[in-house]
């Protein structure tokens, strides 16, 4: 297998405090899960300085208040044109940190450039309402209204699957809203979260205002939550990670996108050849490691064997290797533990019912995509989130049926539907327990301004940048009375 992951990136790599680049007593090497071979060497960060960053945050966060919109916007929009024009620069680091596939880091750096041009043009909508105070006996004779003020400090901690987007995500909104971070990435790729912040000093962003902590999150993440001057949280991650996060954040918000083994309804009477493409890219994109990854299909009857077999034919048809080859559509998940995890799931089903049609092991050690049929609801590809190129298929009678199996479910993310059928359609839509359905699509759909989050252990709050913004300030009442 050719490694065109060889150029050396192994370069010491700082903290981002009060617009320094600060040295740290320890350094922690970062690999490339593709190629096994040192790509930087990263600071870790102990509690000290993490409470310095905050520190930071929080001295900035007056500044930050003050500034009006149009400049906060001006920032935002300086960050766009400056991503565009790295914009290959920044596909490639995603590519060689995450083991992205070079197609799909594109993409997000694409998406990236949206967040934080949605995020440039919500900095200027950000508004309150009047209240009708005389509709209470109490109220005649008052006028009122709200105001959306800035939180604070946010404290933002973000995964490896979506290394820029996810930051763009946190961090725009943000400082769209006249708030500081303190931004501590994912251990596994901190390199496009500072390369971020780079751009952010480029495009004149206060010193103080976005400060990046790498280390351990034990260390890093607990001094963030757990501290007073930080007003809220938000993180994405797994949901052991994000309740941990809830228990120790005492008042602070907590916005947390959370995981999900999100699910596929197939009605009968539907034309399989239009929807292979998208379960293609629901199932194995970004090697499955995303939280609305399709992880689960419920067919009906009647289309279940054409399903399967389209599927899984398409599915052969993948290229599987480096991740810089434009070609490549699945790489190595991000570390060799994850694929010895999702190898032993798959291990499980082979003393059940279910059937690997297709995959199911290592090829130069990365996990072809799978495809498991008439898998039980108890085995871990089914009622855990995978985060993996594995995807069950289940037969199921009727919608109803379908629906009842996707609810039982500990997550309640996204789940789609795809149907010619009116009345299943709506049905669906009232009866699915999760934060978005997607009809006549994948669950793994989301555009940068859309609302996104779940119910159950999917999370709590929604991202998406307006509805971001409304989680990253406060509402405060004016009422002028006028007698
Ligand atoms: C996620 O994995 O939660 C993010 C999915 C996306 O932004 O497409």
């Amino acid at each position: 297998m050719s490694k065109l992951v060889n150029k050396s990136m192994s370069t010491k790599r700082f903290l981002i405090i009060n617009g320094e680049k600060v040295e740290t007593p320890k350094y922690a090497s970062l690999y490339s899960p593709y190629s096994g071979e040192e790509i930087a060497q990263i600071a870790m960060a102990d509690k000290d300085l993490t409470i310095q960053a905050i520190t930071a945050a929080y001295n900035a966060r007056e500044l930050m208040a003050k500034m009006p919109a149009y400049q906060r916007a001006n920032i935002l929009e300086k960050v766009v044109a400056l991503l565009k024009e790295k914009a290959d620069e920044a596909a490639e680091i995603i590519s060689r940190e995450s083991a992205k596939p070079i197609m799909f880091a594109k993409a997000e750096v694409e998406r990236t450039i949206e967040t934080y041009k949605f995020s440039a043009e919500e900095a200027k909508r950000i508004h309150g309402e009047t209240i009708p105070f005389d509709a209470a006996v109490g109220g005649v004779g008052r006028i009122g209204y709200t105001l959306r003020e800035p939180i604070g400090v946010v404290g933002a901690i973000t995964p490896f699957n979506f290394p820029m987007n996810l930051v763009a995500h946190k961090v725009g909104p943000a400082i769209a809203a006249g708030n500081t971070i303190v931004l501590k990435p994912a251990s596994q790729t901190p390199l496009s979260a500072l390369f971020i912040a780079e751009i952010f000093e480029e495009a004149g962003l206060p010193a103080g205002v976005l400060n990046v902590v790498t280390g351990p999150g034990g260390i890093v993440g607990d001094a963030i939550v757990e501290d007073d001057r930080v007003s809220m949280v938000t993180f994405t991650g797994s949901p052991s990670v994000g309740i941990g996060i809830r228990n120790k954040a005492g008042l602070k918000k907590t916005t947390l996108e959370l995981g999900s083994n999100s699910a596929l309804i197939i009605d009968k009477d539907i034309d399989i050849d239009q929807m292979i493409d998208r379960c293609i890219m629901g199932a194995f994109s970004n090697q499955g490691q995303v939280c609305i990854s399709l992880q689960r299909v419920y067919a009906h009857e009647d289309v279940y064997e054409q399903f399967v077999a389209k599927f899984t034919e398409a599915a052969k048809k993948l290229k599987i290797g480096d991740p810089l080859d434009p070609d490549t559509y699945i790489s190595s998940l991000i570390s060799r533990g994850e694929a010895e995890r999702v190898l032993g799931w798959i291990e499980e089903t082979k003393y059940s019912e279910a059937t690997i049609v297709t995959g199911g092991k290592l090829q130069d050690g990365i996990l072809e995509p799978t495809i498991i049929t008439d898998a039980d609801h108890s085995l871990k590809v089914s009622c855990q989130e995978a985060f993996a190129p594995v995807v069950i298929v289940n037969k199921v009678s009727s919608v109803e049926e379908a629906i009842g199996q996707v609810n039982d479910s500990r997550f309640g993310l996204q789940a789609g539907i795809y149907t010619n059928n009116v009345k299943n359609a709506l049905y669906a839509s009232r009866e699915l327990h999760v934060g978005g359905v997607m009809i006549n699509d994948v669950p793994t759909y989301r555009v940068d301004q859309m609302p996104y989050g779940g119910v159950k252990e999917s999370g709590t709050g929604r991202e998406g940048i307006k509805y971001a913004l409304e989680e990253m300030t406060e509402m405060k009442l004016v009422v002028w009375n006028q007698s």
